[in-house]
């Protein structure tokens, strides 16, 4: 039996979780949206501050709430990349913390990995198995032989398709991040296909494209300037009186609609054309904060299903960052031999992570 405690500083969310041979025990989670709203996106520097702050409250309430002490825990998987190195450099030297006083195994974890891996916490990924990360920074297509096997079989080559909903979102002057805004105000709308381009697909490969969309929107608002709605902090349900009190739900919908069909067409174009190159794939995986899409979710469905593939769609929370994809994925490194020293280094977004384990018996957790 492994007790596995995973941190995740990638991004905006400081994360915790702990994992026990495959089923999580608990989790705590500090989103930090609100401090970042303020800025539109996400401020580095803010973020690392805020991670710093976070980590020490939440894995003491993580420890309490299982009823486990920190000397229990075997293992502490750390998300290494990619993401902002300064949050990255936070979590991880709080894990190395961790590993050094305990004796705890360390293992930097691809967050991107374990992005795809999160729906095994709650239901069987059968292997090989297509996956689309589809998140705020990334938008990539593998092959997933294993839990511990990835192949990138294509990618963004601008913005990922998180970036294309919050900056048309942002555009409308919808609330930040805007990709659920846009999904809410979606629902139940007829989408106009012909409104935005569906991005990039007269091609044979299976790479994204998401400026050009994003292009279109800020045409077709500046078009429609009476689109733009009063820069505004509430919910969905505000967001749906104010838009209906000035007689704009209506557009706003078909607008909103129109868009998110674009980018979810785009994406189901490139995984069918994958699927259909890949010949033994056995199940389709959709990951990251963008899966949470319910367009995006109905597109992967209905291709898996013409397909007779499993469609392995996770819930909303095991969508976007948390750290139980991190302990699980760490863990499935761990159980197949491999694990860090103390020397291991965060990787930015933008750089490869590198195959640098070391095997687990040559005692990971000692400096080096
Ligand atoms: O994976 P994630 O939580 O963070 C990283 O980027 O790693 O993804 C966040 C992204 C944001 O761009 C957010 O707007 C988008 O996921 N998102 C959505 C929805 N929920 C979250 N985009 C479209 N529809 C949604 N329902
Ligand atoms: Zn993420």
């Amino acid at each position: 039996m492994t007790l596995c405690l995973g941190i995740e500083t990638s991004c905006d969310e400081t994360a915790v979780a702990l994992v026990r041979d495959g089923r999580l025990l608990a989790q705590r989670i500090a989103t930090q949206i609100g401090a970042h709203a303020l800025f539109g996106g996400v401020v580095p520097e803010l973020a690392s501050r805020e991670h710093l702050r976070s980590l020490r409250p939440l894995t003491d309430g993580l420890l309490a709430e299982a009823g486990v002490a920190l000397s229990d825990v075997d293992l502490v998987a750390v998300a290494r990349g990619p993401g902002l190195l300064g949050s990255l450099l936070v979590g991880m030297s709080f894990a190395k913390g961790l590993a050094l006083s305990t004796g705890a195994v360390l293992v930097g974890v691809n967050h991107l990995w374990a992005h795809l891996l999160a729906p095994a916490l709650s239901e069987r990924i059968v292997f090989p198995a297509l996956g689309l990360l589809v998140s705020g920074g990334h938008t990539q297509l593998y092959r997933v032989t294993s839990p511990v096997e990835f192949e990138v079989l294509g990618r963004t080559l601008d913005d990922a398709a998180g970036e294309a909903f919050d900056k048309a979102a942002k555009t409308l002057n919808l609330p930040y991040p805007g990709g659920r805004f846009i999904d809410e105000l979606s629902r139940g709308a007829e989408p106009d296909k012909e409104l935005f381009p569906r991005p990039y697909v007269n091609n044979d490969n299976l790479d994204f494209s998401f400026s050009g969309i994003k292009t279109a929107m800020v045409n077709h608002v500046e078009a429609n300037p009476h689109l733009r709605v009063e820069a505004m902090s509430g919910g969905v349900d505000e967001l749906k009186r104010h838009l209906a009190a000035r007689g704009l739900l209506d557009e706003m919908a078909v607008v909103c609609a129109s868009y998110n069909w674009a980018v979810a067409d785009a994406l189901r174009i490139k995984v069918e054309r994958a699927l259909a190159q890949a010949g033994d794939v056995r199940s389709l995986v959709v990951a990251g904060g963008v899966a949470a899409n319910s367009m995006i979710r109905e597109a992967m469905a209905s291709v898996a299903r013409a397909r007779g593939l499993a469609a392995v769609l996770p819930s909303p929370a095991l969508c976007t960052d948390n750290a139980a994809m991190i302990a699980l994925a760490g863990e499935y490194l761990y159980k197949a031999g491999h694990c860090h020293g103390l020397d291991l280094d965060a990787v930015p977004r933008g750089r490869r992570i590198p195959w640098d384990f070391r095997p687990v018996e040559q005692g990971g957790g000692e400096a080096t």
